[in-house]
Protein backbone atom coordinates (compact mmCIF):
# COMPACT_ATOMS: atom_id res chain seq x y z
CA UNK A 1 0.00 0.00 0.00
CA UNK A 2 3.07 2.34 0.42
CA UNK A 3 3.77 2.34 -2.62
CA UNK A 4 0.54 3.18 -4.20
CA UNK A 5 -1.01 6.88 -4.68
CA UNK A 6 -3.50 7.33 -1.61
CA UNK A 7 -6.43 10.13 -2.28
CA UNK A 8 -8.65 11.46 0.19
CA UNK A 9 -11.81 12.26 -1.30
CA UNK A 10 -14.57 14.85 0.53
CA UNK A 11 -17.74 15.30 -1.07
CA UNK A 12 -20.31 17.87 0.66
CA UNK A 13 -22.15 19.06 -2.07
CA UNK A 14 -25.63 18.57 -0.91
CA UNK A 15 -26.82 16.60 2.21
CA UNK A 16 -24.25 13.83 2.95
CA UNK A 17 -20.67 14.81 4.48
CA UNK A 18 -18.47 11.93 3.05
CA UNK A 19 -15.13 10.75 3.00
CA UNK A 20 -13.27 8.01 1.45
CA UNK A 21 -9.81 6.64 0.89
CA UNK A 22 -9.07 5.49 -2.83
CA UNK A 23 -5.82 4.40 -3.56
CA UNK A 24 -4.11 3.98 -7.28
CA UNK A 25 -8.16 5.67 -8.41
CA UNK A 26 -9.40 1.81 -7.65
CA UNK A 27 -8.98 0.15 -4.64
CA UNK A 28 -11.61 1.20 -1.96
CA UNK A 29 -10.26 1.55 1.49
CA UNK A 30 -12.88 3.22 3.19
CA UNK A 31 -15.98 5.15 2.20
CA UNK A 32 -17.49 6.89 5.03
CA UNK A 33 -21.23 8.97 5.24
CA UNK A 34 -22.78 11.00 7.62
CA UNK A 35 -26.41 11.15 6.37
CA UNK A 36 -28.30 14.39 7.18
CA UNK A 37 -31.41 12.59 6.35
CA UNK A 38 -33.17 12.46 9.69
CA UNK A 39 -32.69 16.41 9.44
CA UNK A 40 -34.17 16.69 6.12
CA UNK A 41 -37.05 14.38 6.23
CA UNK A 42 -38.93 16.22 8.69
CA UNK A 43 -38.81 19.08 5.97
CA UNK A 44 -39.41 16.83 3.14
CA UNK A 45 -36.64 17.74 1.45
CA UNK A 46 -33.35 19.19 1.86
CA UNK A 47 -32.90 22.60 3.91
CA UNK A 48 -29.60 24.12 2.37
CA UNK A 49 -28.89 26.37 5.40
CA UNK A 50 -29.26 23.36 7.96
CA UNK A 51 -27.09 20.92 5.54
CA UNK A 52 -24.52 23.42 5.11
CA UNK A 53 -24.85 23.81 9.51
CA UNK A 54 -24.30 20.15 9.53
CA UNK A 55 -21.50 20.10 7.24
CA UNK A 56 -19.48 21.79 9.71
CA UNK A 57 -20.45 19.59 12.95
CA UNK A 58 -19.99 16.65 10.45
CA UNK A 59 -16.79 16.87 8.30
CA UNK A 60 -14.18 16.64 11.54
CA UNK A 61 -14.78 13.22 12.95
CA UNK A 62 -15.92 12.03 9.39
CA UNK A 63 -12.41 12.47 7.95
CA UNK A 64 -10.97 11.08 11.19
CA UNK A 65 -13.31 7.84 10.77
CA UNK A 66 -12.64 8.09 6.89
CA UNK A 67 -8.45 7.20 7.98
CA UNK A 68 -8.67 4.89 10.77
CA UNK A 69 -11.43 2.60 8.43
CA UNK A 70 -8.48 2.13 6.13
CA UNK A 71 -5.96 1.55 8.57
CA UNK A 72 -3.81 4.45 7.48
CA UNK A 73 -2.35 7.62 8.99
CA UNK A 74 -2.45 11.02 7.43
CA UNK A 75 1.08 11.27 6.54
CA UNK A 76 0.53 8.24 4.33
CA UNK A 77 -2.48 10.59 1.94
CA UNK A 78 -0.35 11.57 -0.92
CA UNK A 79 -3.63 13.74 -2.64
CA UNK A 80 -6.43 15.94 -1.36
CA UNK A 81 -9.18 16.38 -3.25
CA UNK A 82 -13.11 17.59 -2.88
CA UNK A 83 -15.95 18.38 -4.88
CA UNK A 84 -15.82 22.08 -6.05
CA UNK A 85 -19.12 21.91 -8.32
CA UNK A 86 -22.37 21.64 -9.12
CA UNK A 87 -23.56 21.69 -5.79
CA UNK A 88 -25.29 24.07 -2.75
CA UNK A 89 -22.45 26.61 -2.16
CA UNK A 90 -22.96 26.57 1.23
CA UNK A 91 -22.59 23.03 1.54
CA UNK A 92 -19.67 22.78 -0.96
CA UNK A 93 -17.44 25.19 0.95
CA UNK A 94 -17.04 23.27 3.58
CA UNK A 95 -15.78 19.93 2.17
CA UNK A 96 -13.40 22.47 -0.26
CA UNK A 97 -12.16 24.25 2.36
CA UNK A 98 -11.30 21.28 4.71
CA UNK A 99 -9.31 19.70 1.54
CA UNK A 100 -7.33 22.63 0.71
CA UNK A 101 -6.18 22.75 4.91
CA UNK A 102 -5.38 19.47 4.65
CA UNK A 103 -3.27 19.20 1.51
CA UNK A 104 -1.82 22.37 2.87
CA UNK A 105 -0.66 21.24 5.89
CA UNK A 106 0.53 17.76 4.89
CA UNK A 107 2.10 19.65 1.58
CA UNK A 108 0.63 17.43 -1.06
CA UNK A 109 -1.49 18.03 -3.94
CA UNK A 110 -4.84 19.71 -3.55
CA UNK A 111 -7.78 18.70 -6.55
CA UNK A 112 -10.50 20.23 -7.35
CA UNK A 113 -13.44 17.55 -8.78
CA UNK A 114 -16.55 17.73 -10.48
CA UNK A 115 -19.06 16.11 -8.78
CA UNK A 116 -20.77 14.04 -12.01
CA UNK A 117 -17.62 13.17 -13.03
CA UNK A 118 -17.06 11.12 -9.78
CA UNK A 119 -20.46 9.51 -9.89
CA UNK A 120 -18.62 7.79 -13.31
CA UNK A 121 -15.80 6.96 -11.43
CA UNK A 122 -17.66 4.98 -8.92
CA UNK A 123 -17.49 2.47 -11.17
CA UNK A 124 -13.97 2.27 -11.10
CA UNK A 125 -13.92 1.55 -7.49
CA UNK A 126 -13.12 -2.14 -6.24
CA UNK A 127 -12.89 -3.80 -2.78
CA UNK A 128 -9.80 -5.91 -3.49
CA UNK A 129 -6.13 -4.82 -5.31
CA UNK A 130 -7.21 -5.69 -9.07
CA UNK A 131 -7.71 -3.69 -11.80
CA UNK A 132 -11.23 -2.56 -13.00
CA UNK A 133 -11.59 -5.91 -14.71
CA UNK A 134 -14.74 -5.13 -15.98
CA UNK A 135 -13.41 -1.98 -18.22
CA UNK A 136 -14.64 -2.35 -22.07
CA UNK A 137 -12.82 0.31 -23.09
CA UNK A 138 -13.94 3.71 -24.31
CA UNK A 139 -16.43 5.51 -25.76
CA UNK A 140 -18.76 4.97 -22.93
CA UNK A 141 -22.07 5.88 -22.88
CA UNK A 142 -22.65 7.25 -19.83
CA UNK A 143 -26.14 7.86 -17.85
CA UNK A 144 -25.58 10.10 -14.77
CA UNK A 145 -29.49 9.84 -12.88
CA UNK A 146 -29.28 12.05 -9.41
CA UNK A 147 -31.46 14.53 -7.61
CA UNK A 148 -30.18 17.07 -10.03
CA UNK A 149 -29.28 15.79 -12.92
CA UNK A 150 -30.40 13.76 -16.02
CA UNK A 151 -27.43 13.39 -18.76
CA UNK A 152 -26.08 11.37 -21.35
CA UNK A 153 -22.72 11.39 -21.79
CA UNK A 154 -19.87 10.42 -23.70
CA UNK A 155 -17.17 9.67 -22.32
CA UNK A 156 -14.16 9.29 -25.22
CA UNK A 157 -11.35 8.59 -22.45
CA UNK A 158 -10.47 10.26 -18.66
CA UNK A 159 -11.08 13.57 -18.12
CA UNK A 160 -12.88 13.73 -22.34
CA UNK A 161 -16.40 13.99 -21.71
CA UNK A 162 -19.54 15.35 -24.04
CA UNK A 163 -22.80 16.31 -23.16
CA UNK A 164 -25.37 14.39 -25.67
CA UNK A 165 -28.72 14.71 -23.88
CA UNK A 166 -30.19 16.16 -20.52
CA UNK A 167 -33.25 16.99 -18.90
CA UNK A 168 -35.53 19.86 -20.15
CA UNK A 169 -37.11 20.17 -16.84
CA UNK A 170 -37.07 18.30 -13.80
CA UNK A 171 -33.90 15.80 -12.95
CA UNK A 172 -34.95 11.48 -12.64
CA UNK A 173 -34.03 11.55 -8.70
CA UNK A 174 -36.13 14.99 -8.59
CA UNK A 175 -39.10 13.38 -10.13
CA UNK A 176 -38.96 10.68 -7.61
CA UNK A 177 -39.02 12.77 -4.85
CA UNK A 178 -41.94 14.91 -5.66
CA UNK A 179 -43.60 11.38 -6.94
CA UNK A 180 -43.22 10.24 -3.45
CA UNK A 181 -44.48 13.12 -1.74
CA UNK A 182 -47.66 13.15 -3.59
CA UNK A 183 -48.03 9.70 -2.96
CA UNK A 184 -47.56 10.28 0.75
CA UNK A 185 -44.26 8.51 0.86
CA UNK A 186 -41.16 9.66 2.72
CA UNK A 187 -37.88 11.53 1.91
CA UNK A 188 -35.73 10.28 -0.02
CA UNK A 189 -38.67 9.76 -2.55
CA UNK A 190 -36.37 7.28 -4.58
CA UNK A 191 -36.24 3.83 -2.50
CA UNK A 192 -39.81 4.67 -1.10
CA UNK A 193 -40.96 4.34 -4.71
CA UNK A 194 -38.93 1.09 -4.96
CA UNK A 195 -39.95 -0.15 -2.13
CA UNK A 196 -43.41 0.13 -2.80
CA UNK A 197 -42.88 -0.38 -5.79
CA UNK A 198 -41.44 -3.92 -5.19
CA UNK A 199 -44.69 -5.20 -3.51
CA UNK A 200 -46.61 -5.17 -7.52
CA UNK A 201 -44.25 -7.03 -9.75
CA UNK A 202 -46.32 -8.41 -12.87
CA UNK A 203 -49.45 -7.91 -11.07
CA UNK A 204 -50.22 -4.11 -12.27
CA UNK A 205 -52.62 -2.62 -15.21
CA UNK A 206 -51.89 1.17 -14.22
CA UNK A 207 -50.04 3.04 -16.54
CA UNK A 208 -48.22 6.43 -16.48
CA UNK A 209 -47.24 7.58 -19.94
CA UNK A 210 -43.89 7.83 -21.09
CA UNK A 211 -42.39 11.03 -22.40
CA UNK A 212 -39.83 9.93 -25.42
CA UNK A 213 -38.83 13.05 -26.80
CA UNK A 214 -38.54 11.46 -30.02
CA UNK A 215 -35.45 12.59 -32.61
CA UNK A 216 -33.54 13.74 -29.39
CA UNK A 217 -31.37 12.50 -26.59
CA UNK A 218 -33.01 14.72 -23.79
CA UNK A 219 -35.69 13.81 -21.04
CA UNK A 220 -38.66 15.02 -19.98
CA UNK A 221 -40.29 13.96 -16.33
CA UNK A 222 -42.73 16.66 -15.34
CA UNK A 223 -45.51 15.23 -17.83
CA UNK A 224 -45.33 12.06 -15.93
CA UNK A 225 -45.28 13.75 -12.52
CA UNK A 226 -48.32 15.47 -13.35
CA UNK A 227 -50.08 12.77 -14.89
CA UNK A 228 -49.19 10.65 -11.85
CA UNK A 229 -50.98 13.57 -9.80
CA UNK A 230 -54.15 13.72 -11.78
CA UNK A 231 -54.14 9.53 -11.26
CA UNK A 232 -53.87 10.20 -7.34
CA UNK A 233 -56.76 12.71 -7.50
CA UNK A 234 -59.39 10.22 -9.72
CA UNK A 235 -58.45 7.02 -7.48
CA UNK A 236 -59.58 8.93 -4.46
CA UNK A 237 -56.21 9.48 -2.96
CA UNK A 238 -55.00 12.74 -3.10
CA UNK A 239 -55.08 14.83 -1.02
CA UNK A 240 -54.56 11.78 1.31
CA UNK A 241 -56.24 13.48 4.69
CA UNK A 242 -59.69 13.74 2.91
CA UNK A 243 -59.24 10.09 1.58
CA UNK A 244 -62.36 7.37 2.23
CA UNK A 245 -60.78 4.90 1.90
CA UNK A 246 -59.18 1.76 4.33
CA UNK A 247 -55.23 1.54 5.14
CA UNK A 248 -55.07 -1.49 2.99
CA UNK A 249 -56.78 -0.25 -0.17
CA UNK A 250 -54.60 2.93 0.47
CA UNK A 251 -51.54 0.87 0.48
CA UNK A 252 -52.52 -1.35 -2.68
CA UNK A 253 -52.88 2.03 -4.81
CA UNK A 254 -49.74 3.42 -3.76
CA UNK A 255 -47.27 0.30 -4.41
CA UNK A 256 -49.60 0.28 -7.61
CA UNK A 257 -48.73 3.83 -8.51
CA UNK A 258 -45.28 3.43 -7.65
CA UNK A 259 -44.93 0.64 -9.49
CA UNK A 260 -46.31 2.34 -12.96
CA UNK A 261 -44.57 5.55 -11.67
CA UNK A 262 -40.77 3.61 -11.83
CA UNK A 263 -41.82 1.86 -14.82
CA UNK A 264 -42.29 4.65 -16.75
CA UNK A 265 -39.51 6.75 -15.55
CA UNK A 266 -36.96 3.85 -16.16
CA UNK A 267 -37.72 2.54 -19.37
CA UNK A 268 -37.48 6.22 -20.95
CA UNK A 269 -33.77 6.52 -18.93
CA UNK A 270 -33.14 2.83 -20.20
CA UNK A 271 -34.09 3.09 -23.91
CA UNK A 272 -32.46 6.83 -24.32
CA UNK A 273 -29.11 5.20 -23.08
CA UNK A 274 -28.98 2.52 -25.34
CA UNK A 275 -30.12 4.16 -28.40
CA UNK A 276 -27.02 6.74 -27.34
CA UNK A 277 -24.59 3.78 -27.22
CA UNK A 278 -25.68 2.65 -30.48
CA UNK A 279 -25.63 5.97 -31.97
CA UNK A 280 -22.15 6.28 -31.20
CA UNK A 281 -20.90 2.93 -30.93
CA UNK A 282 -20.02 2.75 -27.26
CA UNK A 283 -17.89 0.15 -26.24
CA UNK A 284 -19.97 0.23 -22.82
CA UNK A 285 -22.92 1.32 -20.89
CA UNK A 286 -22.00 3.19 -17.71
CA UNK A 287 -24.95 4.19 -14.98
CA UNK A 288 -23.87 6.43 -11.89
CA UNK A 289 -25.79 8.86 -9.68
CA UNK A 290 -27.99 7.82 -6.62
CA UNK A 291 -31.21 7.24 -9.34
CA UNK A 292 -28.98 4.40 -10.44
CA UNK A 293 -29.44 2.34 -7.10
CA UNK A 294 -32.54 2.03 -8.37
CA UNK A 295 -33.12 -2.23 -8.56
CA UNK A 296 -35.28 -2.06 -11.56
CA UNK A 297 -33.58 0.40 -13.73
CA UNK A 298 -30.34 -2.03 -12.87
CA UNK A 299 -31.97 -5.16 -13.94
CA UNK A 300 -34.00 -3.75 -16.92
CA UNK A 301 -30.42 -1.78 -18.19
CA UNK A 302 -28.66 -5.02 -18.06
CA UNK A 303 -31.46 -7.01 -19.94
CA UNK A 304 -32.15 -4.15 -22.66
CA UNK A 305 -28.29 -3.95 -23.88
CA UNK A 306 -25.39 -6.17 -25.46
CA UNK A 307 -22.73 -4.49 -24.66
CA UNK A 308 -21.00 -4.29 -21.15
CA UNK A 309 -22.79 -2.49 -18.71
CA UNK A 310 -21.23 -0.54 -15.49
CA UNK A 311 -22.99 0.31 -12.29
CA UNK A 312 -21.49 0.63 -8.95
CA UNK A 313 -23.11 -1.29 -5.95
CA UNK A 314 -25.94 1.10 -4.75
CA UNK A 315 -23.83 2.51 -1.70
CA UNK A 316 -21.45 3.87 -4.40
CA UNK A 317 -24.13 5.55 -6.55
CA UNK A 318 -25.32 7.69 -3.97
CA UNK A 319 -22.89 10.56 -2.73
CA UNK A 320 -20.31 9.73 -1.56
CA UNK A 321 -16.34 10.80 -0.81
CA UNK A 322 -14.53 7.56 -2.77
CA UNK A 323 -15.79 8.14 -6.27
CA UNK A 324 -14.29 11.73 -5.33
CA UNK A 325 -11.08 10.15 -4.38
CA UNK A 326 -11.10 8.00 -7.62
CA UNK A 327 -11.62 10.80 -10.25
CA UNK A 328 -9.04 12.97 -8.52
CA UNK A 329 -6.15 10.46 -9.16
CA UNK A 330 -6.85 10.41 -12.54
CA UNK A 331 -7.33 14.22 -12.45
CA UNK A 332 -3.58 14.19 -11.03
CA UNK A 333 -2.61 11.58 -13.65
CA UNK A 334 -3.23 13.41 -16.48
CA UNK A 335 -2.09 16.92 -15.20
CA UNK A 336 -4.41 19.04 -13.69
CA UNK A 337 -3.40 21.13 -11.03
CA UNK A 338 -5.48 23.29 -8.72
CA UNK A 339 -4.18 26.40 -7.07
CA UNK A 340 -5.54 26.99 -3.26
CA UNK A 341 -7.82 30.22 -4.56
CA UNK A 342 -10.16 27.39 -5.78
CA UNK A 343 -13.70 28.56 -5.70
CA UNK A 344 -17.13 27.07 -5.16
CA UNK A 345 -18.56 26.67 -8.71
CA UNK A 346 -22.81 25.70 -8.18
CA UNK A 347 -23.62 25.40 -11.77
CA UNK A 348 -20.27 23.86 -12.38
CA UNK A 349 -20.76 21.73 -15.87
CA UNK A 350 -19.05 18.63 -17.42
CA UNK A 351 -18.42 18.16 -20.77
O1 LIG B 1 -26.50 11.37 -6.47
P1 LIG B 1 -27.38 11.62 -5.31
O2 LIG B 1 -27.11 10.87 -4.03
O3 LIG B 1 -27.38 13.15 -4.94
C1 LIG B 1 -27.36 14.13 -5.94
O4 LIG B 1 -26.27 14.37 -6.51
O5 LIG B 1 -28.47 14.63 -6.22
O6 LIG B 1 -28.89 11.35 -5.79
C2 LIG B 1 -29.98 11.54 -4.91
C3 LIG B 1 -31.25 11.14 -5.64
C4 LIG B 1 -32.52 11.42 -4.85
O7 LIG B 1 -33.43 12.13 -5.65
C5 LIG B 1 -33.05 10.03 -4.52
O8 LIG B 1 -34.48 9.96 -4.43
C6 LIG B 1 -32.52 9.22 -5.68
O9 LIG B 1 -31.25 9.74 -5.93
N1 LIG B 1 -32.44 7.80 -5.35
C7 LIG B 1 -33.18 6.83 -5.97
C8 LIG B 1 -32.87 5.61 -5.31
N2 LIG B 1 -31.94 5.87 -4.33
C9 LIG B 1 -31.69 7.21 -4.38
N3 LIG B 1 -34.05 6.91 -6.97
C10 LIG B 1 -34.66 5.76 -7.38
N4 LIG B 1 -34.43 4.57 -6.79
C11 LIG B 1 -33.55 4.44 -5.77
N5 LIG B 1 -33.33 3.26 -5.20
ZN1 LIG C 1 -24.77 13.15 -6.65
Amino acid sequence: MMDMINVLGIETSCDETAVGVVSDGHVLRSNIIASQIEIHAQYGGIVPELASRQHIRDISATVSSSLKTAGINMEDIDIVSATYGPGLAGSLITGLNTAKALAMSLGVPFIGSNHLEGHLYASWLKESGELPDTEPGFPLACLIASGGHTDLILMENHGNYKLVGRTRDDAAGEAFDKAARVLGLGFPGGPEIQKAAEQMIGENDLELPRAWMKGTLDFSFSGVKTALLHMAQNKGIYPLDQCQFTDDQVRLLVNQMSYAFQEAVVDVMVEKVVSMAEQYHAKGILIGGGVAANSRLRTKVVDRSNIPVLIPPPVLCTDNGAMIAACAYYQYQRGEQYGFELDVNPSLPLG
